[in-house]
């Protein structure tokens, strides 16, 4: 008996450096998945562009034909639904998605963001980072709760901050190992490799 693709759908805003690393993790077959659809709210994102390359199915949801977020989040889910995707990946996805959103898709959401979690959720991480004085960030995947950057904690990446580190240089550093983590942190989904108690996940490698 086959068994069903896992269908993984990736919403994006702009430059999409990590969905070229899930989508390079696939093509090596490392990421055991279907790319089924790349889901934007910004036209003409470097991002789509990275998806037709490898021959994905792109969807441009224009925000201004919507009135309200409630609509916007209806139509973003009706596309996932049809597609019957079994996980969503943000992935420098600049928009806050509903609770509407979030309940319809329950644990599973996940996004990456440019900062150890609970520190510095939100914008510019990386310049909060810089501008609380710390001598470590990096990068966590977390699953999306109706908070800010807010959900359980699936994996994290320390990297150092240097004395003479500006925003670009330290975005850079962790840029790189948010290529690695992310598509660590989608296997460890796919083939059930973790457990989730309460906000605390574990791995759960047997
Ligand atoms: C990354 O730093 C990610 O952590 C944050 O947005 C950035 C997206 O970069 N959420 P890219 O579009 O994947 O290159």
């Amino acid at each position: 008996m086959l068994l069903k693709p896992y269908k993984l759908a990736v919403l994006v805003s702009g430059n999409g450096s990590n969905l070229q690393a899930i989508i390079n993790s696939i093509e090596r077959k490392e990421l055991d998945a279907h790319l089924s659809i790349v889901i934007s709210n910004t036209k003409n994102a470097p991002a789509m562009v990275r998806a037709e390359k490898h021959g994905i199915e792109t969807i441009f949801i224009d925000p201004a034909n919507y009135s309200n977020r409630k609509s916007y989040d209806q139509a973003l889910i009706d596309k996932l639904k049809v597609a019957s995707i079994d996980l969503i990946c943000l992935a420098g996805y600049m928009r806050i998605l509903g609770e509407e959103f979030i309940l319809n898709f329950s644990r599973k959401i996940i996004n990456i963001h440019p900062s150890l979690l609970p520190a510095f959720p939100g914008l510019n991480a990386q310049k909060q980072a810089i501008e609380y004085g710390v001598k470590f960030s990096g990068c966590t995947v977390h699953f999306v709760d109706a908070g800010v950057d807010s959900g359980p904690i699936i994996l994290q990446t320390a990297v150092p901050v240097y004395d003479n580190d500006c925003e670009e240089s330290l975005s850079k550093r962790i840029l790189r190992q948010e290529h690695y983590l992310y598509p660590k942190a989608i296997a460890m989904i796919i083939e059930n490799k973790f457990n989730l108690n309460g906000r605390t996940v574990t791995s759960n490698k047997a």
